[in-house]
């Protein structure tokens, strides 16, 4: 187990209980998702397991041993990259990344070379000589991701890395991220949009409210809630009893109809889209496309906690 953290409870000042009792574990070598809406406790969280925080009451180990503010050597196989941009103005993109890679490497060699590394990895070989406030958001959360991974570590922890950025850098980023986990480094990553999280964590905790609701892969995450496949079709005319008769199909959870738009949720099991195509064509009512899909996280978090996501 590369990161443990048993039963971690944190109290602010202002009495928020931020972590109640909060339980994870991250293995070797995954990509390890840590979700949540704003305020659930992801920060707080990461900045408790790298001792920047003290806790009311739990335990964590890294690497296996017990994570305290002294260990140093912990800390420089651990790259960090924080939610808010942490990056010096009056230095230039190189200065920059070579001031953090200085912490933990001090041979000026292999420093040059890491600092170029890292610069190609961002691909911000065009802008080295630019200050941060020349620099676009976009440009500038490279930056800060270089200056967190430039020193190679062994375990990587991103807080959000893809807020208030572009597409084209999100994807940038996201592949980045994997590049960086195929290379042999453990990653957490934290976000509060489930697409990134799907898209490329081995393993997902979510977390509201300073606690796990919920864990697993994403395909065990998707099955363990009674919702299956989601059912849209365009209706191009309708039918007073359409509802009723779709609600009486076997399996049929929920059925709405709203702007012509009937979306018809079913529980796991076989398709419900013959079934529906029947009774459309029993009642005469033409559709136009029609869509099937299967439960996103959002549907887990919604399914678990009541609300959404993203409010
Ligand atoms: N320095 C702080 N002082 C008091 N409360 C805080 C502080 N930092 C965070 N909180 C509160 O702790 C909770 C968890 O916040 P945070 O860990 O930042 O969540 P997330 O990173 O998931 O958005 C929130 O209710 C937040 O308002
Ligand atoms: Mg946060």
């Amino acid at each position: 187990m590369i990161v443990k953290l048993d039963k971690v409870t944190k109290t602010y000042k202002n009495g928020v209980k931020a972590l109640d009792e909060l339980s994870y574990e991250v293995r070797e070598g995954e990509i390890f998702g840590l979700l949540g809406p704003n305020g659930s406790g992801k920060t707080t969280s990461i900045n408790c397991l790298l001792s920047l925080l003290n806790y009311d009451s739990g335990s964590i180990e890294i690497f296996g041993e017990p994570m305290t503010p002294e260990r140093y050597d912990i800390k420089a196989k651990i790259g960090v990259v924080p939610q808010n941009i942490a990056v010096f103005n009056e230095l230039t993109v190189y200065e920059n990344i070579d001031y953090f890679c200085g912490l933990y490497v001090k041979d000026k060699e292999k420093r040059k070379q890491l600092v170029n590394e890292a610069i190609d990895f961002v691909s911000l070989n065009n802008y080295t000589n630019f200050y941060p406030k020349k620099l676009s958001g976009g440009l500038l959360r490279r930056l800060n991701i270089a200056c967190g991974i430039s020193h190679k570590p062994k375990l990587i922890i991103l807080d959000e890395p893809t807020v208030a950025v572009d597409p084209q850098t999100r994807n940038k980023i996201l592949e980045g991220i994997v590049k960086l986990n195929e290379l042999g480094a453990t990653i957490i990553y934290t976000s509060h949009y489930m697409e990134e999280v799907e898209k490329i964590c081995d393993y997902i905790v979510i977390l509201d409210k300073g606690k796990v609701i919920s864990h697993g892969t994403k395909e065990k995450l998707k099955n363990s809630i009674t919702l299956g496949e989601t059912i849209e079709v365009k209706l191009l005319t309708n039918k007073d009893n359409l509802l009723e008769k779709v609600k009486n199909i076997p399996n049929v959870l929920e059925c709405t109809l709203h702007d012509d738009l009937l979306v018809v949720r079913s529980g796991k099991g076989e398709t419900n889209i013959p079934n529906i195509l029947r009774i459309l064509s029993e009642e005469n009512i033409k559709y136009g496309t029609i869509y099937s899909s299967q439960p996103t996280l959002n549907d887990v978090f919604l399914e678990i906690t009541g609300k959404k996501l993203r409010d």
